[in-house]
């Protein structure tokens, strides 16, 4: 039998990976600043993390929610406490899809209400609701094509303030990705982000913060959202939470009060997928990774802004993103080729940088001189000089 041939992908296979390395069958180290799409949270294979599912596995590896499992309490407690969010309610699933589908749908079981405002550019999965909740034509087939959903611009508040004031009875929710990922690392102002909330307050709809990329501590801050001083009601959660172990959750504010059997899951919450989350709580407390990230966030911005080549670097923490003029081929096959570092793209000519929130200084100034490299080798950019020298 053949592998369903869905997926892009590179000419580069991989046995083995340790903190911010994957080396490939001839134990090539490649420097990963991608984490195979911001998962890699503490580093691959944490020691922790390791021991911590061993451990697990040991004791008890699967139970359904038909039983009591006392180790999602002890995620419940860590995580509300370390997200700053004590009073917070956690339901567990398995990937950020899943997440947003049961965050949207009990957003409707709790306001009654049934269309979704969602915003140009987003990604919140590819099931059924959370994928028409996002701007991916690509992937829509017709059976999931939805007139629940009101897309707006985003970022664009009079819009918003527009569409509440026409339609705001009939909005269940609002479900935004603070910083954009697949949609190229964009941030949404503090502004926008407190005009959810207030018209959400307004109306009796609930703010959805789509953390699944940018959350997790991967921003500098437990979540994006928290950069703007505003809360949602719900957050959902995947990628980083297991460090490459599938779990995702949402964090579910105190009023809205579970109802038995609105929600559910066969392999959620199991206790290897709880382990790995607590392992990766341990290690970014342990470690300090939230100022990590913010630290070599920092850093890799200023240098960034620094290269003439580049275009409206942007993002916070340990996401980042940066545009090449459009003409720019080869940059990213070239960092990997040649300079052995892995990136993300978005579209032709966005770079994205998503690495592990323990990123030592040595490898953030690695990617520095292999892009400055790489950057200097490209003909597109020769071309540019010798223009610029014969002016
Ligand atoms: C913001 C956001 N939401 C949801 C998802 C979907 O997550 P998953 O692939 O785990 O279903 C993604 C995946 O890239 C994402 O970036």
């Amino acid at each position: 039998m053949k592998l369903f041939d869905v997926y892009t992908r590179l000419n580069l296979e991989l046995e083995s990976a340790r903190g911010s390395y994957v080396y490939d069958t001839h134990n090539k180290p490649y420097l990963d600043l991608y984490g195979g799409h911001a998962v890699i949270s503490i580093g691959h294979n944490h020691p922790h993390w390791v021991n911590r599912l061993l451990s697990q596995m040991g004791k008890i590896s699967y139970y359904s929610n038909s039983v009591r499992l006392k180790i999602q309490d002890e995620l419940a407690q860590k995580l509300g406490r370390v997200a700053g969010r004590d009073t917070f309610q956690l339901f567990l699933c398995n990937s950020g899809a899943e997440a947003n589908e049961n965050a949207l749908k009990l957003a409707s079981f709790h306001t009654g209400k049934s269309k979704v405002v969602s915003f140009s550019s987003s990604f919140h999965g590819r099931t059924s609701l959370a994928l028409a909740a996002g701007d991916c034509e690509a992937y829509t087939a017709p059976v999931n094509k939805s007139d629940r959903i009101i897309r707006l611009p985003f970022n664009d508040t009079d819009a918003l303030a527009r569409c509440f004031s026409d339609s705001g009875k009939d909005i269940a929710a609002v479900i935004i990705e603070p910083i954009q990922g697949v949609g190229g690392i964009r941030v949404a102002e503090p502004e926008f982000l407190s005009t959810i909330r207030n018209l959400c307050d307004e109306y009796g709809s609930v703010f959805i913060s789509d953390e699944v990329q940018c959350g997790f501590g991967r921003s500098g801050k437990f979540f994006a959202l928290d950069h703007a001083g505003v809360d949602a009601d719900i957050y959902s959660m995947a990628k980083g939470m297991g460090n490459g172990f599938p779990v995702g959750g949402l964090l579910i504010s105190p009023q809205i009060k579970p109802v038995m059997n609105q929600l559910g899951t066969t392999f959620g919450g199991n206790p290897m997928a709880c382990a790995a989350s607590l392992a990766v709580l341990e290690v970014m407390e342990a470690e300090n990774l939230m100022d990590n990230a913010r630290q070599k966030g920092d850093y890799l911005m200023d240098a960034l802004r620094q290269m003439p080549e580049l275009e409206n670097v942007r993002g916070k923490g340990l996401m980042i993103g940066f545009d090449l003029p459009s003409e720019v081929p080869g940059i990213k096959k070239d960092l990997r080729e040649k300079y052995r570092v892995l990136t993300g793209e978005a579209g032709n000519n966005v770079i994205r940088i998503l690495p592990p929130l323990n990123l030592e200084q040595k490898d953030a100034e690695k990617f520095l001189i292999g892009l400055r490299s790489a950057l200097s080798e490209n003909k597109f950019f020769k071309k540019t000089v010798k223009q610029k020298a014969h002016a």
